[in-house]
């Protein structure tokens, strides 16, 4: 029987005594997106390096892996402690309820509508399981957030990526993406994209809605969304079943590592996503999870204030690099630029760590450029005076 386990997972079970036949059982025991954890981009570039010549984070100006400069929001982050004292109780105060709700309410959609995960990386992982097969493949953008890429090719699905439109301000190019696979089981769009940040309109997002396969999934993430004034396409997912879209609290919201996010379908979408374990698996949240994310969906004022703080820092770096003639990809919405170095990537990146700045990784269709997440604007500051000591 097939496995997701590693050989060396799998070395490690046999020494331990397990049967082939038993693996399978053991990897159902696991929740998808578990088993999948090493697929995750992001976390798996957040988790502590093995080398030990690795430096660590503490001591490091930390923009590489569009993290939030900071915690949640005062008040939330206050209902979160409060709730650890009731941490002896399952769910102690509907919490979970009150989370559909108020994104329901927030987003405008029937409280049907929304499910809550721990973070949006395992939906995202389990997307391709669900909508693709071995006949129909998945369509995403290039560059693009990775973890569709990483569970198509583990499943050896076919995987289809479309370059952004460099004539359409780094938009998705929708249309090519249907011509480039018309009969794809998915078609993926990150909006704002990572790792560009540029955003991709809702018109373009309702054409390819509208003109894939009626049978095909549209998936939309919308991890940066509060950091742009962008239209969402949750109302999207309106009256149909072939619409989804993904949440996380883990950018703007300051919560990475409390792992929660939601996403927005109709029931019947989101039945053909649980086939595998039912709600009950992934409905086990954290308290402390829910208790800060769902009061965090309300402080409007909060929201727009991280945003505006972001966008100081963000146009202050763009100055710098444009003052030095760096060259970046242009129209960013979110807490991330893509700077084009014009030399490989990963050898700048080298340059920065030693300067005690951890600046993002680079994707192979763009191998001279490298993703900065915008941290604060002190972060900046430290990135910009690294960039000028490495540039001398
Ligand atoms: C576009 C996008 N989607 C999803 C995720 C997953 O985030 P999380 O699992 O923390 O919710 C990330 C993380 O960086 C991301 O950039």
């Amino acid at each position: 029987m097939a496995t997701v386990f590693s050989k060396e997972v799998e070395d490690d079970l046999r020494a331990r005594g397990y049967s082939r036949r038993q693996f399978g059982r053991i990897s159902s025991l696991l929740s998808v997106g578990a088993a999948f954890g090493s697929l995750m981009p992001e976390a798996f570039a957040a988790a502590p390096r093995k080398d030990p010549g690795f430096v660590g984070h503490t001591d490091m100006i930390r923009i590489s892996t569009n993290e939030c400069w900071t915690g949640p929001f005062p008040s939330p982050a206050a209902a979160g402690q409060a709730i650890v004292l009731q941490g002896n109780r399952y769910e102690p105060d509907h919490l979970r309820k009150t989370l559909i709700e108020t994104a329901a309410t927030v987003e405008g959609v029937p409280v049907g509508n929304v499910l809550p995960w721990p973070g949006s990386s395992e939906p995202l992982l389990r997307t391709v399981i669900c909508f693709c097969s071995p006949t129909r493949g998945v369509v995403t953008a290039n560059p693009t957030y990775e973890a569709v890429w990483g569970s198509a090719e583990w499943l050896r699905t076919k995987l289809t990526r479309v370059p952004l439109s460099a004539a359409n301000n780094y938009a998705t190019d929708v249309r090519a993406m249907l011509r480039a696979d018309p009969n794809a089981g998915m078609y993926y769009i990150c909006s704002p994209n990572n790792p560009t940040g540029t955003v991709t309109s809702l018109e373009d997002i309702q054409w390819l809605a509208d003109n894939k396969p009626k049978d095909a999934v549209l998936v939309v993430d919308e991890a940066y969304i509060h950091f742009s004034t962008a239209r969402s396409a949750i109302p999207l997912t309106q009256g149909r079943d072939d619409v989804l879209v993904l949440r996380t609290f883990s950018k703007l919201f300051g919560m990475a590592g409390l792992r929660l996010g939601l996403t927005f379908a109709s029931p019947a979408l989101h039945d053909r996503m649980m086939r595998f374990d039912g709600e009950n698996l992934i409905s086990m949240l954290s308290v402390v999870a829910m208790a800060v994310g769902g009061p965090s969906l309300v402080e409007k004022d909060m929201i727009l204030q991280r945003r505006n703080d972001m966008i100081a820092a963000r146009d202050m770096t763009l100055a710098h690099l444009t003052r030095r003639n760096i060259r970046f990809i242009p129209g960013s919405q979110a807490n991330m630029i893509l700077v084009d170095w014009k030399k490989p990537a990963p050898a700048v990146k080298e340059a920065f760590a030693r300067q005690k700045i951890e600046i993002g990784r680079n994707w192979p269709i763009w191998p001279t450029m490298s993703r900065v997440t915008i941290g604060s604007m002190r972060d900046m500051e430290g990135f910009c005076a690294a960039l000028d000591r490495i540039m001398a």
